[in-house]
This record gives C-alpha cells, sequence and structure tokens, in this order.
C-alpha cells in the first residue's frame, strides 16, 4: 500500500543518513552502503538497492546481467536479448531488418534492475515465453536474497580495472551535470584508487562474482570484456550454452552466430545509437565511445599505471584473474 511504501521510502532516506558520504562522479554525493559505493546519479540510488533488497522477487527463469560500470553492459545486454530472442525476430533464416537493437539502444531493450519500469517501453519485457532479462551494478554480495535462493542465471563481465577507470572518466564527462564542472582525470585516478566509483571499489566488486562462480558455475558466468573481444564468436556461443539457448548446427551453419556478433558489434551499435536520447539527459552515444582494448596507454601516467599494478596485485592474490 502508499503508506507502506511511504514507510518504507522514509525508512530508507533515514538509512543513507548515517551511511558515510563523498562527492560523487555523476552527481554531488555517493553513500558508501555495505562495503560499495552508490552514487546517487547512477541507474539506480542507494534507496533503489535497500528497495529492491527488501521486495524485489525473482524468478528461477530471470537472467541477470551483473557488471561493474563501464565494463561492457551495453555489449552484454545487446548480446544476450538478442541470443534469447532470436527466434522472435528470425525472418527467413536471417535476422530481420526490423530488430529491436536497430532502433532502440540496448538499454532501452533490456532494463536495470530496481530502476522506474516507466522509463521502459512495455514491448521488451511482456513476452512471457521468454524469460525476464535484467541488469545490475549491484554487487553480489548485497544482490536481493530471493535472486540467490531463485537458482536463475547470472553472467558476470568484468574489464580491466584501468580502462574501466579510463571508460568512467570519458562517460563523467559526457554525461555530468554541467554545474559539477569537468573531472580532471588525475581526479578520476584519485577517487578510482581509493576505491571510489559507481559500484566500488572496483577490485571488490569484480571478486565478489568471481568468487561465487566458482562456487556455483552453473548459475554464474563469469566473462571478461577482453576475452570477448579476442574471440568473439566462441564467447558468443559460451553465452548462448550458458543461458541454455544454445545455437543448433543448422544456425551456426546458416551463420546466425556471426550475425549476432555483428548486430551487436561496437560499430552497429555505435551507428544505429548515433542520435537520439536513452532517457531524459543521457544521450544514446555516451555508451558508445571507442570500444578499445588497452586504452588506458594513452591517459595513464607509468606512475599511476603503477600504482594500480599493485593494488590490483594485492587484492587479486591467489586468484586466476587476468586481462
Ligand atoms: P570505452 O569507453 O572504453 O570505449 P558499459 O556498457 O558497461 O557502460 O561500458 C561502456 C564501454 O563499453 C565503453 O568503453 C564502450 O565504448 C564499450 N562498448 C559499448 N558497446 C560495445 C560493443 N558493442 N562492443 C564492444 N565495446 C562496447
Amino acid at each position: 500500500t502508499d503508506n507502506e511504501s511511504g514507510f518504507l521510502y522514509n525508512k530508507y532516506k533515514d538509512t543513507l543518513t548515517t551511511l558515510p558520504k563523498e562527492k560523487g562522479w555523476l552527481s554531488e554525493s555517493m553513500f558508501l552502503y555495505q562495503g560499495f559505493w552508490v552514487e546517487e546519479g547512477s541507474v539506480i540510488s542507494a534507496v533503489d538497492v535497500m528497495a529492491s533488497q527488501d521486495s524485489f522477487q525473482a524468478l528461477p527463469t530471470d537472467i541477470y546481467l551483473a557488471t561493474l560500470p563501464k565494463s561492457g553492459t551495453t555489449w552484454l545486454k545487446a548480446l544476450t536479448f538478442a541470443i534469447v530472442n532470436r527466434t522472435r525476430y528470425n525472418k527467413t533464416n536471417s535476422l530481420s531488418t526490423d530488430h529491436p537493437l536497430q532502433c532502440l539502444n540496448p538499454h532501452i531493450c533490456v532494463p536495470f534492475l530496481g530502476m522506474d519500469s516507466s522509463h521502459f517501453p512495455p514491448s521488451t519485457n511482456v513476452d512471457r515465453h521468454s524469460p525476464r532479462l535484467f541488469a545490475t551494478h549491484i554487487p553480489y554480495t548485497s544482490l536481493p536474497q530471493s535472486i540467490l535462493d531463485s537458482g536463475c542465471r547470472i553472467v558476470y563481465i568484468c574489464r580491466s580495472p584501468k580502462d574501466v577507470l579510463v571508460s568512467l572518466f570519458h562517460f563523467t564527462n559526457k554525461v555530468r551535470d554541467k554545474s559539477l564542472g569537468v573531472m580532471t582525470f588525475e581526479e578520476a585516478f584519485e577517487m578510482f584508487r581509493k576505491g571510489m566509483m559507481p559500484f566500488g571499489p572496483c577490485w571488490d566488486h569484480l571478486k565478489g562474482y568471481y568468487k561465487a562462480a566458482l562456487e556455483r558455475p552453473l548459475e554464474i558466468l563469469f566473462l571478461t570484456y577482453e576475452d570477448m573481444q579476442k574471440d568473439t564468436v566462441n564467447n558468443v556461443k559460451r553465452l548462448a550454452e550458458f543461458l541454455g539457448y544454445p545455437f543448433t548446427q543448422e544456425e551456426e551453419v546458416e551463420g546466425v552466430v556471426h550475425e549476432i556478433v555483428k548486430l551487436c558489434s561496437f560499430e552497429t551499435l555505435k551507428e544505429v545509437n548515433k542520435h537520439g536520447m536513452v532517457i531524459a539527459d543521457l544521450p544514446n552515444d555516451a555508451f558508445f565511445r571507442n570500444g578499445k582494448v588497452d586504452d588506458w596507454t594513452n591517459h595513464l601516467t607509468n606512475e599511476m599505471s603503477q600504482i594500480l599494478d599493485e593494488i590490483t596485485k594485492e587484492k587479486f592474490d591467489g586468484l586466476d584473474i587476468s586481462f
């Protein structure tokens, strides 16, 4: 009821006032909630996280795409949407030219969990025959319990911390409110190394899902942006198989895998999304910058690079993660 939700909302707001607070990247402030920084200007606020923890109901057939911002969320959304819905948009053995991804931003096709659903056209999540697709930046340890209990599938994609920093830096200056001024790279670096980024620390976010994927390999698939770039075709096949939508031999022969890879490629999506807005003041093209691996080499000084290497080495000690 309205009364109950009003009560809960006030409770969350009260909690917020007790949390450590810092200046944000995209907005005035971010809060440290359950060990991670949540930005007020991010896709979901700390209040939204608390609300989804209290009331979100997962279904066993759901699929969750979990990421740290700027790690390949948009790409993974496009690929998953294209894989799961491929028979709906398949005409005469080739993906139809009126595929939603040829006119809609992947962020419209796959919503973020906890985000106000009024942002999304009703067409995307209503086919009751297909699983519900959601993305989330919520760290593993803070996921709503019903997601963990439902046994549904979670795909996590991560990216080299240095490239996450560079990507977030550019994204921030592109979309943040002009009143906040331009962020310098030094400023971005200082915040990042201290773990202060939306849903950071970066290393802890990654490690949480990495460990969970080792413990629950049937439910959690761990991918890296770098592997996806190196061998997109085989990783897309792996993704489809994990999701329970493996490509048939016939489809492979017909080139369906390659068509999906092409439809979701950086070049195609950048072209489709060069105009328009995702929502209110977020331009479509903000999610497609250059899509390269190791762009950090053009931004970090040797000293910055060494500092991040040290942190990464220490945080990932004993784990088999490489980029
Ligand atoms: P860069 O800023 O390095 O170019 P997210 O989707 O998590 O916000 O991550 C955005 C990053 O993914 C950006 O990186 C963006 O260019 C890149 N990206 C977006 N779509 C992509 C695609 N289809 N293939 C590869 N990279 C993509």
